[in-house]
């Protein structure tokens, strides 16, 4: 018990997430807020601003003329890929170390981050969800328990993988059986601890779908599906890779067919070089 109280002190160590974005992410659900309500939040804050004009101006969006203000950057993108370029910087810092506990070398669960808040942004517009920015923001943090959970995994990695391997646990429940709580339920307490909505939370929370009720929402639905396509594609799978169990019916109630899941695989695949060249200016 002792264990799991030092874990979520460790929670103060992650940096925070700047409070400009909690501001945006407010203000993208609000319906009452406008575009340009957004643009000015972006606005006020420097360095986010460079990041934005640096992200506009690489290789991977291919624009045909340099983008100079927030303003160009709203009008030639879109304000959602704009917004979706904040939180991308934002998540960087916590995300981009090394995992060695789970066997993810240095940007290795970075790029499994956003790789699959682009595969779930595609799907949320594909399935029409309302909440797309939140579907995004999910992808992008759902594993931010395993930078805490890392050290405790790799001093019980054996234990862990014998649960694993010998006794048909999954990753997480190994997790939570060896050390007493999984990096989905962390995720979820950072979640709370930087205030964010309970939609949100629980969305981290239940992104391997442990909770029965988790698996009628369909944004939570869109998470785990982009989670898993990045899983099958190899991408930041490390030790746990595809040690989860996985909800076929989920597929169903999404209306994906086996047929689907391949085409997302390989036109997500065929993307790959380009998302490359955006981790380089993250
Ligand atoms: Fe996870």
């Amino acid at each position: 018990m002792s264990a799991i109280k030092d874990l979520i002190k460790e929670i103060d160590n992650l940096k925070p997430i700047p409070a400009v974005v909690n501001q945006i992410m407010d203000a993208v659900e609000d319906s009452k807020s406008s575009m340009t309500d957004i643009a000015e939040i972006i606005l006020y804050d420097p360095v986010i601003t460079a990041n934005i004009l640096k992200m506009c101006n690489s290789a991977y969006y291919a624009l045909p003329r340099r983008v100079d203000s927030v303003h160009d950057a709203v009008t030639m993108m879109g304000l959602n890929q704009v917004v979706d370029m904040v939180l991308m910087k934002s998540g960087a810092s916590n995300l981009i170390k090394g995992q060695e506990g789970y066997g993810l070398h240095e940007g290795e669960l970075w790029k499994h981050a956003v790789s699959s808040a682009l595969i779930a942004r595609d799907l949320a517009e594909k399935k029409g969800s309302e909440h797309k920015q939140m579907i995004f923001t999910a992808a992008l943090l759902k594993d931010i328990g395993k930078v805490i959970l890392d050290r405790f995994v790799g001093d019980s990695f054996t234990k862990i993988d014998d649960l694993v391997k010998k006794k048909g646990f999954s990753f997480k429940e190994a997790e939570k059986k060896v050390i007493g709580i999984d990096h989905a339920e962390l995720g979820g307490l950072v979640a709370e601890m930087w205030d964010f909505s309970p939609k949100m939370i629980s969305m981290i929370k239940n992104h391997h779908l442990n909770d029965e009720a988790a698996r009628d929402d369909l944004e939570t639905q869109i998470l785990y599906v982009a989670d898993n396509v990045c899983m099958m594609m190899g991408i930041g799978g490390g030790a746990d890779g595809l040690a989860y169990r996985f909800h076929r019916d989920v597929l169903k109630r999404l209306g994906i067919s086996p047929l689907d899941l391949q085409e997302i695989i390989a036109s997500f695949g065929s993307e790959m070089k380009r998302v490359e060249e955006l981790l380089k200016v993250i």
